[in-house]
């Protein structure tokens, strides 16, 4: 079953409170949180405290995806309050340092790649991954339409992973919906990232087991 990953991007942050049982209620596995620093990518969400304050109200695993330019300068941070800890290959960090860092401090790792980064340029570092995210929009904004160009992009890091011998989760971001989920799904990804589609639903329970049941 493919797991799901709500982003709470675009939510209305008070309202997380009563959504977070319906997301436990539902079986969602990780609870995506994008951390923007309006330099790596032209927007700024939330850092810790926010992240800590979800924390405080459920057990999912938090997955977090940080879009900060050199990102090793908050790593420690960040690890004390995530599970998943994501961060760009373009954002000017040492990659292999920084995925064993992630390791070290307790947390899964996860490299990303922007829409435009080849698969191939990240397979040296797919033994210090525990998870993938291939973005199928421009990191920034929730809402954006999905670019069908990632799915390539998962199909080679599914089939260079099992060369490999490894056993890591694919996940995708961007413009999933009741549309494009399926493809990403046949195409190899294990975790689906879904902002405005979940949370605009009228009846996100429902919405949570149908995108599951792909
Ligand atoms: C975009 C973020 C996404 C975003 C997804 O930079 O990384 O996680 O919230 O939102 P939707 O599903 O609406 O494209
Ligand atoms: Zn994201």
């Amino acid at each position: 079953m493919v797991k799901l990953s709500p982003s709470v991007l675009t939510s209305d942050f008070l309202t997380l409170k009563e959504i977070i049982p319906q997301f436990e209620a539902s079986g969602v596995d990780m609870l995506h949180l994008d951390v923007m620093d309006g330099i790596f990518v032209p927007n700024i969400s939330f850092g810790v405290p926010v992240i800590k304050s979800i924390k405080k109200h459920t057990n999912i695993p938090l997955d977090v995806h940080l879009m900060i330019d050199r990102p090793h300068r908050y790593i420690k941070e960040f690890a004390e309050v995530a599970d998943w800890l994501g961060f760009h290959y373009e954002a000017g960090s040492d990659v292999a340092g920084l995925l064993k860092e992630i390791r070290a401090l307790g947390c899964k790792s996860c490299l990303t790649i922007k829409p435009a980064t080849a698969p191939e340029e990240i397979f040296e570092y797919l033994p210090l991954c525990d998870m993938v995210l291939v973005m199928s929009v421009e990191p920034g904004f929730g809402g954006q339409k999905f670019m069908p160009n990632s799915l390539p992009k998962l199909k080679a890091l599914k089939a260079e992973a099992e060369r490999q011998g490894l056993s890591i989760e694919l996940e995708i971001d961007g413009g999933i919906n009741a549309e494009t989920a399926p493809l990403a799904v046949e195409a190899g990804a294990t975790v689906l990232v879904a902002g405005n589609y979940i949370f605009s639903a009228e009846d996100i329970p429902a919405t949570v087991k149908n995108i599951k049941s792909l």
